[in-house]
């Protein structure tokens, strides 16, 4: 590749989960420190981060549609921007992108990116740098300080899964489970509340796997680190997400009872309803260990709304496997939930199992779960008509003097009146729609 200048403005396009949100932020981060800003709205970039998803086969074949895109823009503009791939498809398939795409200067995984500044040079000298190592809390160290930003923010206290659900990517793409210290992520809440955040949502592959010590050298996992963040002055509210059945433990959900500001709501995966199929994806739980782990929840925390994630289709799911599926859903009364058809992904002991399944059938079995569980979320609404509530300012709505934020419960929230992001604004909820409410304002407190 030629030299090229070094670049002036970037963009970061983050695709998958809320983790990858984050590292999109600090990778933005790191360029600032450089001097590199943020690529106005609707000007083509000079440098375009695609910080990509492996999860289903969809999100990773969008990479390359993306790349041939940007190569295309640029042209049109007159210019070349420098191209990066980073998340889980870098460093899934780091070296055969930098085979088919020739336009990619720089392949960066996920526990990696703290050495974009070094592989931006090189890329800015005409070679193309690809690093995919994993030294996991060495990216941490290494990172700048955090920057101006919303009033919800996101904070990344956990990595990696050691679960190995036969389906799924992430233990190759994340690596193994690691916490970050106690310490660190007090001081980086602290200063994500300095500038601006008054929520802050614990991230994680399997965030209640969290496990550190406090400071007082005791043992502690995520219950006592949330505890401690709750300590924090200016922090309105904290969540949490994703948890796994199996590592959730009595000091959590006894902090759902006790702590104020951890908001009621719970998003706790459990992907099938049948105990057959169950297995098969190596869960480690149960339908019904499952259910009795929410009624603690609910002992404790009886409002507490609860979300969850489904997989239709895993090989060999017959029709009365499905019909469990959509049982536990009955039994649980989501208030939303996150459903996908199985996609099976290279190397996971689940892509060569017998009995997959045509797809059509998954087509009918996605439609019919997500029809049922859009009726869940809708009577969930309906249920919290009158209900007084605080709600925090995320945005303006679409009509003048109109705001959009969530309920406690994560609900979308729209009402009117003389606010201002970031304002924590007392509502009753008054209308409810399948996908939002109207709320009436009470009072706005602790602007
Ligand atoms: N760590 C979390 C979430 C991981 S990925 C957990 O264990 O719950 C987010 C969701 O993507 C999963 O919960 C699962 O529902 C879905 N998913 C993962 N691999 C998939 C695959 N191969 N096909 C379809 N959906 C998948
Ligand atoms: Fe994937 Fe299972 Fe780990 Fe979740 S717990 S990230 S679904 S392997
Ligand atoms: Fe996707 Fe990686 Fe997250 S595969 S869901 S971006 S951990």
């Amino acid at each position: 590749m030629k030299p090229q200048t070094p670049p002036q403005t970037y963009r970061v396009k983050s695709f998958g989960c809320q983790m990858n949100v984050y590292d999109g932020e600090r990778m933005g981060e790191l360029l600032a420190e450089r001097g590199i800003q943020p690529a106005p709205e609707g000007e083509e970039a000079d440098l375009v981060i695609l910080n990509t998803c492996h999860i289903r086969e969809k999100a990773a074949e969008k990479v390359y549609s993306d790349i041939g895109r940007l190569v295309k823009a640029g042209e049109e503009a007159g210019k070349k921007p420098l191209i990066a791939v980073a998340g889980c498809v870098a460093q899934a398939e780091g070296e055969e992108i930098m085979a088919r795409a020739p336009a990619v200067s720089i392949v960066v995984g996920p526990q990696a990116y703290h050495r974009l500044p070094e592989m931006l040079d090189r890329a800015v000298n005409g070679e193309r740098a690809t690093d995919t190592d994993m030294p996991a809390i060495a990216k941490f160290d290494a990172l700048p300080a955090r920057a101006k930003r919303g009033p919800s923010a996101f904070l990344t206290v956990q990595e990696g899964c050691d679960k190995f659900c036969t389906y799924c990517v992430v233990p190759y793409t994340r690596g193994a489970e690691i916490s970050r210290p106690f310490s660190h992520l007090v001081t980086e809440a602290q200063k994500l509340v300095e500038a601006g955040a008054k929520e802050i949502t614990l991230l994680g592959q399997n965030v209640n796997a969290w496990e550190g010590e406090d400071e007082k050298g005791r043992r502690t996992g995520l219950g006592g680190l949330i505890r401690r963040l709750a300590e924090i002055d200016g922090l309105a509210r904290i969540r949490y997400t994703t948890s796994h059945p199996n590592d959730m433990d009595e000091d959590l959900i006894a902090a759902h009872g006790e702590v104020a500001k951890l908001m009621p709501y719970l998003h706790l995966p459990v992907q099938s309803g049948s105990d057959r199929v169950l297995k098969a994806m190596n869960r480690q739980h149960t339908a019904d260990s499952y259910l009795k782990l929410i009624e603690k929840f609910r002992a404790v925390r009886p409002d507490i709304a609860l979300s969850g994630d489904f997989i239709v289709g895993f090989p060999g799911e017959t029709e009365a496997e499905f019909a469990d599926t959509l049982k536990i859903v009955d039994e649980v009364r989501y208030a939303a939930c996150f459903s996908f058809k199985y996609s099976p992904r290279p190397g996971t002991p689940a892509a060569t199992m017998d009995g997959q399944i045509a797809p059509d059938v998954m087509d009918d079995r996605l439609q019919r779960l997500q029809q049922r569980i859009g009726q869940h979320q809708y009577a969930f609404n309906q249920a919290s008509i009158g209900k007084r509530c605080e709600v925090l300012v995320e945005r303006k709505g679409r009509h003048p003097g109109q705001w959009l934020g969530k309920s406690p419960w994560l609900q979308s929230v729209h009402f009117e009146g003389d606010h201002a992001i970031g304002d924590l604004v007392e509502v009753t909820l008054a209308e409810a729609g399948p996908n939002s409410l109207k709320g009436m304002v009470a009072a706005a407190v602790r602007a």
